[in-house]
């Protein structure tokens, strides 16, 4: 009888929200004040130091219907009329953050991750737009019906604009129709791996299918972005797997080096006149600052169409500082010593590296193996997302880095990869895609700071002292962050390439 009784009492909630469910009126579309923290459409950004594609300047950016409808210096005042102004003195106004590699595990591995907690930890870091990768979501997105459920799942549950790589892997590497049907339904571009991925359904390409991929690419006009390692021949490797120089070997720059060799014998394809012309090959997450570098800048001077990204926390940690068994700075390719931080800082001065991304990949604690500290065993994958534009301030700045830099770095290139003509740049026509930041202002991300990623304990971030305070971010024109508030309604928009 007092079983009986508590069955009946946990099926309770059950009912509750059965009941509610048939109580609920048809779903509408979000209203502005759902949207956005601020109830009006049409108002001014003024600052001392808004980043535009001319410098820095002091001034204000009208904002209209989503839109900059205008950019002015000194005499902005006059314009203004009766219109709303927020001003944000010194605080720091640049086009909002652009991550074109970012794995949100949605749909299929939302415990590791998923649209809605992604997408307000981007808008908590001043992060305006993400593109999506094909893999660690389930099923990876490889076919038109694979990415139906992407778009799908991110329907309503997107706090900034999301756009979608599509993968370019054995199964349809060869197949033009099932290639240019998931181009034709919207992926931004491909991606795909020269090693394997770790997610079984994400198989790996060789320079067979990369060439396949590349010349029907190449009609469409966008990006391969390829995975660039290749395994080698190993000696055996005998050492502790909760040493991190025991992991370190397993994957030495040999691997990126063999895999960039591989591909510039196809991407010479894509010089002015060559069989691939139009088409664009993006290496990401490049770690190997040495001859794996040199080659692509030799590339780039022959006119091949290449690109390359790194990413912070191949900038901001060093092998020798990691501990045993502390696998949160697992990911691949590897991060390398010290030594090759310092070249991958001096190619990003120099702008030999194009851009940056996070390749926020994360998982559930269980999988970083934190009580073996098996370093062979755990997750690869950085979770970063949220801490992208501290973390690039707080160590560039020491190698002179500017705020024109950094928003070239991770607004206006990414944006010129993904096609995203109206993004990444605080310009009249655009759309309103801002952060305000206070890039003075220190913190630390210990435990008491509001992070919104979904574990934010398994994140190599944490523990470090940080410098720039996002206080504001809009997406077009929406306040959809402002000092650990987030808008009411996920009002992100997909982004599908035409
Ligand atoms: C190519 O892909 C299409 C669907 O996109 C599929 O119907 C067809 O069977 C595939 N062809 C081959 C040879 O696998
Ligand atoms: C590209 O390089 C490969 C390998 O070196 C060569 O066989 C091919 O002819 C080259 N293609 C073009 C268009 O230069
Ligand atoms: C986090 O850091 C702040 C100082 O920035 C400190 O006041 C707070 O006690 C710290 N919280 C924890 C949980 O360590
Ligand atoms: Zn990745």
């Amino acid at each position: 009888m007092e079983g009986l009784k508590w069955r009946l009492l946990a099926l309770l909630p059950l009912l509750a929200s059965v009941i509610l469910f048939y109580m609920k009126t048809p779903p509408q579309k979000p209203s502005h004040s759902e949207c956005s923290l601020l109830d009006h459409n049409d108002f001014w950004i003024s600052s001392k130091r808004i980043v535009t594609p001319k410098g820095v300047i002091s001034g204000a950016v009208e904002v209209k219907g989503g839109n900059i409808v205008s950019v002015m210096e000194e005499d902005w005042q006059e314009n203004v009329g009766t219109g709303q102004v927020i001003d944000y003195g010194e605080a720091v106004v640049m086009p909002g953050l652009i991550d074109v590699h970012a794995h949100l595990d949605d749909p299929g591995r939302t415990e590791w991750e998923g649209f809605p907690s992604g997408t307000r930890a981007a808008a908590a870091g001043g992060l305006t737009t993400l593109v999506d990768m094909p893999l660690n979501s389930f099923p990876s997105t490889v076919s038109e019906e694979t990415f139906e459920l992407k778009i799908k799942a991110a329907a309503k549950r997107i706090y900034v604009d999301v756009g979608f790589w599509g993968g370019l892997v054995p199964e349809n590497a060869f197949n033009a129709s099932a290639l240019e049907g998931l181009l034709k339904a919207g992926v931004l571009g491909l991606k795909s791996f020269m090693c394997p991925s770790g997610i079984n359904d994400f198989p790996m390409t060789n320079a067979g299918h990369i060439k396949e991929g590349l010349s029907i690419l190449a009609k469409y006009r966008r990006p391969l972005l390829v995975h660039a390692e290749i395994q080698q021949e190993l000696e055996d490797i005998a050492d502790d797997p909760r040493s991190y120089s025991t992991y370190l070997k397993t994957r030495p720059a040999s691997w990126e080096e063999a895999a960039i060799r591989e591909l510039l014998t196809i991407t010479n394809g894509t010089r002015a006149g060559g069989p691939a012309e139009g088409a664009h090959l993006h290496i990401v997450h490049l770690s190997d600052a040495r001859s794996s570098l040199d080659l692509i800048k030799e590339a780039k001077s022959s006119g091949d169409s290449i690109t390359v990204e790194t990413c912070p926390h191949y900038l901001a940690f060093s092998a020798e500082e990691i501990q045993d068994g502390d696998t949160r700075f697992k990911c691949a390719p590897p991060i390398r010593d010290a030594a090759n931080r310092e070249k991958l800082w001096e190619a990003m001065m120099d702008g030999h590296i194009d851009m940056l991304s996070s390749d926020h990949s994360p998982t559930v604690p269980e999988l970083k193996l934190f009580t073996d500290g098996n370093f062979l065993k755990a997750w690869g994958g950085i979770s970063s997302l949220q801490f992208v534009l501290p973390v690039t301030w707080s160590y560039g700045r020491k190698y002179g880095m500017t705020l024109e830099q950094l928003a070239s770095w991770w607004s206006e290139k990414p944006a010129k990869l993904a096609g995203l003509d109206l993004k990444g740049a605080i310009a009249i026509g655009n759309h309103a895609d801002i952060v305000v930041w206070e890039p003075e202002v220190e913190f630390d991300l210990n435990d008491s700071h509001p992070t919104y990623v979904k574990h934010p304990s398994i994140s190599a971030y944490m523990g470090s002292r940080l410098s720039g305070k996002v206080l504001a971010t809009f997406v077009r024109g929406n306040l959809v962050y402002k000092e650990g508030k987030h808008a009411l309604a996920a009002c992100g928009v997909p982004i599908l390439a035409r």
